[in-house]
C-alpha cells in the first residue's frame, strides 16, 4: 500500500480541516473576519498536543528553563523601549480605484522592482514634468515629493532611499508603469507605498486619549524581557538559563493569507536563553539543533523542513545571526520558525527605557554585565499547518476509491485510539466493546467508542482524522478465538481447561491499513509502546 506522497493541497487541507472539526473561519456565521480562525475540537486537542510536547521539551525536561505567562496587554513603554512602536510596520499600498489595500512587497516582484531600480530611466521619464503633473492630478500624495523633485535635483536620492525599502512613489510607479493590475477591481490606479503599523492599539481604562493607549503584544518576547529582573531576582538562576512562554499574540497583517499561515491573532512558542556574551555560538548551535529535534519529534517531513542563513538587508538591525527554518507549504517555501542571536538588544533597550538596571551578576568571577540572547521562535498555527501537510496522504491501492488519511505522529494525534464494535445491534459485541473502551480511555486519555454506520466508514473516518490505531470487537472476541500463536495456544488450553475463553480484538495500523489479532493483554502492551 503506497501512500502517493505529491497529492497535498490547501484545498485539501482547508476542507479536511472543516469537514473533520479541526479549524474553522473565525466568527463564520457572521460571515468571518479576516485573519482569524476558531479551533475545534480536534484542532484545539492537536495544538495542544504540539504545545505540551514544546513545553516539556524546552522547559519542564530542562533544568535551565522558566516558563512564564506574562499579560497580553503591557505598559506602552515597553513597546517604545522594543522599537516596536516606531518600527514594527510593513509597507502598504492602496488601490485608488475599488480602496483595496496590499502589502506592497506582496504585489511586487523583487528582481523586478530591483531591475527597475537600476534603469533608473524607467521611472524619471514618468517624474518628468509632465508625468508629475498627472501623478498630481491623480493624487495630491504624491504633489510634495514631485515637487521637491522637480526643484532640488539632489532629493532624488531621499527618493530612491524610500523606494528602494518599498516604500514611497517609486513603488506606485513602478505598478502604474507595469500596468500591474490590483487583484480585487483589475484596475491599474495606485496611491503611494507608506509604512503600516502593524501593532493593534486599545484603550486601557474608560476614558479613551492619548494616555490611555496601548497595545496588543505583537509577539510573546516582550514579557519574557519586562520580567527578566524578576526571574533572576526570585529563581537565582545561573547563566546561561532561559524563559520560555506560549501564548497570544497580534498583528494587524495587511494580507493575511494562506489558511493559518498568515494571520492577525497568533499563537507564538519562545525561548529568550541568556548567555555569556563570548559562549553566543555554542549556545545558537545547541538551540540550532534542538529545534531539529522538536521538528522531528512532531512528524514533519525532514526533507520539506530547510535553513535559510538570513543575510545582508535582510538581518535586523539587533541580530548578528538568524537562521530561518522553512517549510514548503503546498504555496511555496516559507518561514516555520526563526533562530536569532539579539545580542544585548532587548535587555539594554528596556534598561534604558525603564532606567532599572538589568544587568546579571556573576557571583563567581565577580562580573557585572548585560546577558546576550538566543531566541528560538515557533508558530503555534505555522507548525499545526506542517504537520498537517506532512502527515496528508491518500492511499492509491484502489484507483476508484482513494483513501485520504493523515499520518500524524501518535504524539500529537488528536485521537490515540478508536474502539468499534463489528455490528451496533448485537449487545454482546457493544458490551464488551463498551467496557474495553472505558478501560483503554482510562489508561490513554483520548480514546473514543464509535458504533454508527458500517465497520469501513468508521475506519475511513479516523483515517482521515489521524487516528493512529482502531480496536474492533467481533465475535471472536465474544465467543472464543482461533489461537494463532504459541503463546495463545498455550493460553487457551489453559483457560479450556478452566472452561474460560480467551477474549481477543483486532488492532488495525491506520497507515496500511493491515490487521492483527491480539489478546486484551497484547493489546495494552502494543498501544502503549506505540504512544510513547
Ligand atoms: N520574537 C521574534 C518574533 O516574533 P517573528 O519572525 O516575527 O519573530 C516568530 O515571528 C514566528 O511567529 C514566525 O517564525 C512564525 O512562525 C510566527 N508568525 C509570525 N507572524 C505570524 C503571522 N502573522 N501568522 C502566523 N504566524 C506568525
Amino acid at each position: 500500500m503506497e501512500p502517493n506522497k505529491e497529492v497535498v493541497t490547501m484545498e485539501k487541507i482547508v476542507s479536511l480541516c472543516k469537514r473533520r472539526g479541526f479549524i474553522f473561519s473565525g466568527s463564520e456565521i457572521y460571515g468571518g473576519l479576516a485573519g482569524t480562525f476558531d479551533y475545534g475540537p480536534l484542532g484545539v486537542t492537536l495544538k495542544k498536543n504540539i504545545e505540551n510536547i514544546w513545553w516539556k521539551m524546552f522547559v519542564d525536561d530542562r533544568d535551565d528553563m522558566y516558563g512564564i505567562d506574562a499579560a497580553i496587554l503591557m505598559n506602552p513603554k515597553a513597546w517604545v523601549a522594543s522599537g516596536h512602536v516606531g518600527g514594527f510596520s510593513d509597507p502598504m499600498i492602496d488601490c485608488l480605484e475599488c480602496k483595496s489595500r496590499f502589502r506592497t512587497d506582496n504585489i511586487i516582484d523583487p528582481d523586478e522592482y530591483k531591475k527597475f531600480l537600476l534603469e533608473k530611466k524607467s521611472y524619471e521619464s514618468v517624474l518628468s514634468r509632465e508625468g508629475a503633473q498627472k501623478l498630481m492630478d491623480d493624487n495630491k500624495n504624491v504633489q510634495e515629493n514631485v515637487e521637491i523633485l522637480n526643484t532640488h535635483g539632489g532629493i532624488f536620492s531621499d527618493v530612491l532611499e524610500e523606494g528602494e525599502k518599498m516604500i514611497g512613489i517609486l513603488p506606485r510607479v513602478y505598478l502604474n508603469v507595469n500596468e500591474v493590475k490590483c487583484e480585487k477591481c483589475k484596475k491599474v490606479s495606485w496611491g503611494d507605498s507608506r509604512q503600516f503599523n502593524m501593532m493593534f492599539s486599545t484603550n486601557v481604562g474608560p476614558i479613551a486619549s492619548d494616555d490611555s493607549v496601548t497595545y496588543l503584544r505583537p509577539e510573546t518576547a516582550g514579557g519574557m524581557f519586562v520580567n527578566f529582573k524578576n526571574v533572576v531576582d526570585t529563581m537565582h538562576p545561573k547563566l546561561p538559563f532561559g524563559m520560555g512562554q506560549i501564548g497570544k499574540a497580534f498583528r494587524n497583517e495587511i494580507a493575511p493569507r494562506d489558511f493559518i499561515f498568515r494571520v492577525r491573532e497568533l499563537e507564538q512558542m519562545e525561548i529568550e536563553y541568556f548567555v555569556h556574551p563570548s559562549t553566543w555560538e555554542s549556545n545558537f548551535e545547541h538551540w540550532r539543533v534542538e529545534m531539529h529535534r522538536f521538528i522531528q519529534t512532531i512528524g514533519l517531513e525532514s526533507g520539506k523542513v530547510h535553513e535559510l542563513e538570513v543575510t545582508g538587508d535582510d538581518l535586523a538591525h539587533y541580530s548578528k545571526r538568524t537562521i530561518d527554518f522553512e517549510f514548503d507549504y503546498p504555496f511555496g517555501r516559507k518561514e516555520l520558525y526563526g533562530l536569532a542571536y539579539r545580542g544585548d538588544f532587548d535587555l539594554s533597550a528596556h534598561q534604558e527605557g525603564s532606567k532599572q538596571k538589568l544587568e546579571y551578576f556573576d557571583e563567581e568571577k565577580k562580573e557585572k554585565f548585560l546577558p546576550h540572547v538566543i531566541e528560538p521562535s515557533f508558530g503555534v498555527g505555522r507548525t499545526m499547518l506542517a504537520v498537517l501537510c506532512s502527515a496528508y496522504k491518500e492511499d492509491t491501492t484502489d484507483p476508484e476509491d482513494i483513501r485520504p488519511y493523515l499520518a500524524l505522529a501518535p504524539c500529537v494525534a488528536p485521537i490515540k485510539l478508536a474502539v468499534f464494535p463489528l455490528l451496533k445491534n448485537k449487545e454482546l459485541l457493544t458490551d464488551k466493546a463498551k467496557s474495553l473502551h472505558k478501560a483503554l480511555k482510562q489508561q490513554f486519555g483520548a480514546v473514543v467508542y464509535d458504533e454508527t454506520g458500517s465497520i469501513g466508514k468508521r475506519y475511513r473516518k479516523q483515517d482521515e482524522i489521524g487516528t493512529p490505531y482502531c480496536v474492533t470487537v467481533d465475535f471472536e472476541s465474544v465467543e472464543g478465538n482461533k489461537p494463532s500463536s504459541f503463546y495463545r495456544n498455550v493460553v487457551n488450553f489453559i483457560l479450556k481447561r478452566n472452561k474460560s475463553k480467551l477474549t481477543t480484538y483486532t488492532l488495525r495500523d491506520r497507515d496500511t491499513g493491515k490487521q492483527e489479532r491480539l489478546t486484551e493483554e497484547e493489546l495494552f502492551y502494543k498501544i502503549k509502546n506505540a504512544l510513547q
